[in-house]
């Protein structure tokens, strides 16, 4: 018997990978930090659970597989508030960013066929690449340029004839770069002259920090793209409801719509009672968004403040989303986490964060880089910061 060639070529998860070194310093008795992942500590709104435990069916069946009308409806609304228009027909939920984003996808792209991704990025978008048999080609940024996107002739460089789609994460996981309306123009301008369709997944939408201005792709400013445009979405970041599943994908294309509804039909519906509760969470009032936009941004500076006085440390301020990719004075970040959950404790406690090589596709990139999630409370985060700091004293194969 054998798997399949699809399968094997695809990698674990670089956030995941090393979940078994923490299980086994937690079975020593060790409390882990969990830096890796950006799962939110934000309580869920109430209205999530009210709206569930509300429901006065008595059968729970196949919902309409592009999504419960109240679901639709309330994210109609909630676009509107931005001042951007879609109707019903543009709007398809899924089981969360992460469907939508594979059946996107799997609807534009062949084997073979090139997508154009900044670098790093969000590391499941890989794994998607490598079970789709789809060649990424990256546009190489840099910390020190805050991850920001080099020049229009270099993003240019990239494209070959067999490029069909520019797929960015904004604000990026991650990166936590937030893309100015300048540089949106130039993939717009790229997408336009090239002939690409462009995903913008815009999951971490409302983590945007320092009152910078944000452009979404689904804009009126972006209108001259609006057909080539697909938007990621999820309930997931937004509203502390990883666990919910529930996302969307919305494009004004409706060829591209009346494709990817296939996909919809084939996996029949998205969970009813989920999407009851999402629909609820679009009535949570817009002080909830700025309250937690406040609590990270704390988090976010703890952080940076942290980092910004450990010798070797090079990192950037980010502007969205909750993610810094750091650079550490270490030989190799992955035997420096393991290092840290098997060898390393201050009083019972270490941290782990997740190894930045599986966020890059260039070869030898990100080798002494982690990416830390500032999604724990801001105790936790000065806790781990001390860690990480006497750690990085102690390490055996610390650099410089
Ligand atoms: C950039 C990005 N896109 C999409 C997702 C998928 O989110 P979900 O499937 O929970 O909606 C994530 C989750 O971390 C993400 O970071």
């Amino acid at each position: 018997m054998k798997f399949s060639n699809r399968i094997m070529s695809m990698e674990t998860s670089p956030v995941r990978k090393l979940i078994p070194y923490a299980n086994g310093a937690k079975a020593k008795g060790k409390k882990v930090y969990h830096l890796n992942i950006g799962q939110p500590d934000i309580k869920t709104p109430e209205l999530f659970f009210e709206a569930v435990k509300n429901f006065s069916g008595d059968i729970l069946t196949y919902s309409p597989s592009n999504g419960i009308p109240e679901l639709i409806d309330a994210m109609i609304q909630y676009y509107k508030n931005y001042d951007i228009d879609f109707s019903k027909d543009e709007v398809l939920i899924m089981n969360g960013g992460s469907e939508a984003l594979l059946f996107t996808l799997m609807t534009l792209l062949d084997k073979g066929d090139e997508i154009v991704v900044p670098e790093p990025f969000y590391a499941n978008y890989n794994s998607m690449f490598q079970v789709l048999e789809i060649n990424v080609v990256p546009i190489s940024t840099k910390i020190e340029d805050g991850f920001h996107l080099p020049s229009k002739a270099e993003i240019e460089k990239v494209i070959t004839p067999k490029t069909k789609v520019l797929l960015i994460s904004n604000p990026a996981n991650p990166t936590g770069v937030t893309y100015t309306k300048e540089e949106l123009d130039v993939l717009a301008a790229v997408a336009k002259e090239k002939d690409l369709f462009i995903i913008s997944d815009e999951v971490y939408r409302e983590f945007v920090y320092d009152g910078l201005e944000y452009e979404s792709f689904a804009s009126k400013a972006k209108a001259d793209v609006k057909d080539r445009v697909i938007i990621i979405d999820s309930v997931s970041k937004r509203y502390s409801a990883c666990g919910a599943r529930i996302g969307a994908v919305l494009s004004k294309n409706k060829d591209f719509m009346a494709q990817l509804y296939k996909l919809c039909q084939a996996r029949l519906s998205v969970p009813e009672l989920e999407q009851i509760g999402s629909a609820a969470l679009y009535k949570t009032p817009q002080s909830y968004l700025e309250e937690v936009n406040e609590e990270y941004k704390k988090r976010r500076d703890i952080v940076f403040d942290a980092l910004n006085n450990m010798e070797g440390v090079v990192c950037r301020k980010p502007e969205g989303a909750f993610y810094y990719i750091v650079k550490l004075p270490v030989d190799n970040s992955e035997k420096f986490v393991i290092w840290l959950l098997e060898e390393f404790d201050i009083d019972g406690e270490t941290l782990m964060m997740a190894p930045a090589e599986g966020f890059y596709a260039t070869p030898g990139r990100g080798v002494n880089e982690v990416r830390i999630a500032y999604a724990l409370k801001a105790e936790d985060l000065i806790k781990s910061m001390k860690i990480l700091e006497e750690a990085l004293k102690q390490y055996p194969g610390r650099v410089l």
